[in-house]
């Protein structure tokens, strides 16, 4: 279905059962509500979606939008807007506390504005003393659902609109995927497309399982389908999406390896390029390795989250993996690929960790040379095992290393991320430069930036650029 058919639903009726032909039922009913509103007020309604967090929040925020604009809404980027939604994070406490920052001055606006609509969901809100504490502290909040009944949006905004209280609505779990709903993609040219939900891995320190639930794959026909229809609209690249990639399809009727979506996405005629995120060391076969080496799409670029080099930590934090086992990993892909990119994710400060097992996750950096890592300080998140541990990390030496990770994890980035420089790469060029006129900023393989003049037509197209001059994390290039 479309949005223009749309017109061809039949609101005398009640709503159908089945999805997800209901909730276009109820963007109609919300269609005509959001008409009248707009009417009253002389103007069109704005809408916003203020994302935090990963790349799978990013695709829920395209999924929220696209059915907003059906409705018709007009979308904004800032947080001026008659319907507001804050599309959350809980990973790390950080995340946490800046969306309870916004909520404060979006309390203020609403004194203003009182027909002022806002929404929360994401993970955040899949945990019951986050719930309770918006009911209690933040009563002029709309609507709160979870990530597991995103799919509903449509019904529970129009729920929403035509009540005057709180409406909450989050589920523990699900089973359900609904496809075929609308979207309002960021880009033209590239989109991440969700491969799995979920998470089963419970690494101790992590929320995810808890808030994303178990893993669920999308069956393989509806994931090619989609990729398909978006060639046709455009796209050269897509990131193929799931907290861990490398377990796709285990759980399907017709049990499928992730490898084996791969090759199946690469035969996708006016696909380019293919990405995807994120992998689990414990789950990277040699199958994949192999699909990897041979693909002419799959870019050159492998994220493998490392946590800890300790294996001593490793095994508490149930990563199910050793510092050996992950260093012979690397030493088959770059065999394999011995050009390949590996960036990762590191997290310093975990329960019990001492100088020695930090300095184990300083050799492990040392060894691989990353081109690129992101580090975070442990964040204690309740309800995960971690957060009950004994000898928890003092805050201050956690920040010691946490600077002398970064500074070490910099120094090597910056060297390995400039040996491209003198060649000649293919780059998809993806958006006017913000800084100098006239420039563009496109993307390599391996997930670097490079700046260089060129005519804003070229933005989603790959052309061939000559990297001369590396400046530590990117590159400036000219068009050839
Ligand atoms: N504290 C710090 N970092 C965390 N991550 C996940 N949970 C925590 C936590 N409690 C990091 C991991 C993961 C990335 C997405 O976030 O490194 O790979
Ligand atoms: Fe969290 Fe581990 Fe699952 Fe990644 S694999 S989402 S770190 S539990």
């Amino acid at each position: 279905m479309n949005t223009l058919d749309l017109d061809k639903i039949d609101l005398s009726t009640e709503a159908p059962v089945q999805e997800p032909e209901r909730q276009y039922y109820f963007m109609a009913k919300l269609r005509a509500l959001v008409k009248e509103k707009s009417k009253k007020l002389g103007r069109p309604l704005v809408a916003s979606a203020q994302t935090f967090g990963c790349q799978m929040n990013a695709r829920d925020s395209e999924k929220i939008k696209g059915i907003l604009e059906t409705v018709g809404y007009e979308i904004t980027e800032s947080e001026k807007a008659d319907f507001i939604v804050y599309n959350t994070c809980t990973v790390r406490e950080n995340a946490n506390l800046k969306v309870y920052g916004h909520l404060g001055l979006m309390g203020h606006e609403k004194k203003n504005n009182p027909d002022m609509m806002i929404a929360l969901c994401g993970c955040m809100m899949q945990e019951p003393q986050v719930v309770e504490k918006i009911k209690k502290s933040y009563r002029f909040v709309n609507l709160v659902f979870g990530t597991h009944n995103l799919y509903k949006f449509a019904e529970l905004v129009y729920t929403s609109m035509i009540s005057d209280r709180m409406i909450i609505d989050v589920w523990k779990d699900t089973d359900k995927i609904v496809e075929d709903l609308p979207c309002d993609r960021k880009y033209f040219f590239k989109s991440g497309v969700n491969i799995m939900f979920g998470c089963n891995n419970f690494c101790s320190y992590c929320i995810v399982p808890y808030v994303r639930g178990r893993e669920r794959s999308r069956e393989p026909e509806e994931i090619i389908k989609e990729i398909r229809s978006l060639v046709a609209d455009g796209v050269v690249e897509v990131m193929l999406l799931g907290q861990n990639v490398n377990s796709y399809g285990k759980n399907l009727k017709n049990p499928m390896s992730f490898a084996k979506l791969l090759e199946e996405v690469e035969k996708i005629e006016g696909l380019e390029r293919i990405r995807f995120m994120t992998s689990h060391p414990k789950d990277l076969s040699d199958e994949l390795i192999e699909v990897m080496a041979k693909s002419k799409k799959i870019c050159q670029h492998l994220h493998l989250p490392l946590q800890s080099g300790s294996s001593r930590i490793l095994k508490i934090m149930n990563r199910k993996y050793t510092k050996e086992h992950y260093l012979e990993l690397v030493e088959k892909l770059r065999k394999a690929m011995p050009d390949i990119s590996l960036t990762t994710d590191i997290i310093v400060g975990f329960p019990g960790e001492t100088e020695e097992d930090f300095q184990e996750t300083l050799d492990v950096v040392r060894k691989v040379r990353y081109d690129s890592a992101f580090t975070f300080i442990y964040s204690k998140r309740t309800g995960t095992p971690a957060a009950v541990m004994e000898n928890q990390v003092p805050e201050d030496v956690v920040k010691d290393r946490f600077d002398r990770l970064l500074k070490e994890v910099q120094e090597i980035a910056k060297e390995t991320s400039s040996r491209y420089a003198g060649q000649v790469v293919e780059v998809l060029a993806e958006e006017k430069n913000h800084q100098e006129e006239g420039y563009l900023t496109g993307r390599l393989s391996n997930n670097l930036l490079v700046h260089f003049k060129g005519d804003e037509s070229l933005i989603g197209k790959l052309v061939s650029v000559h990297l001369t001059e590396s400046r530590g994390f990117y590159y400036m290039g000219e068009l050839v």
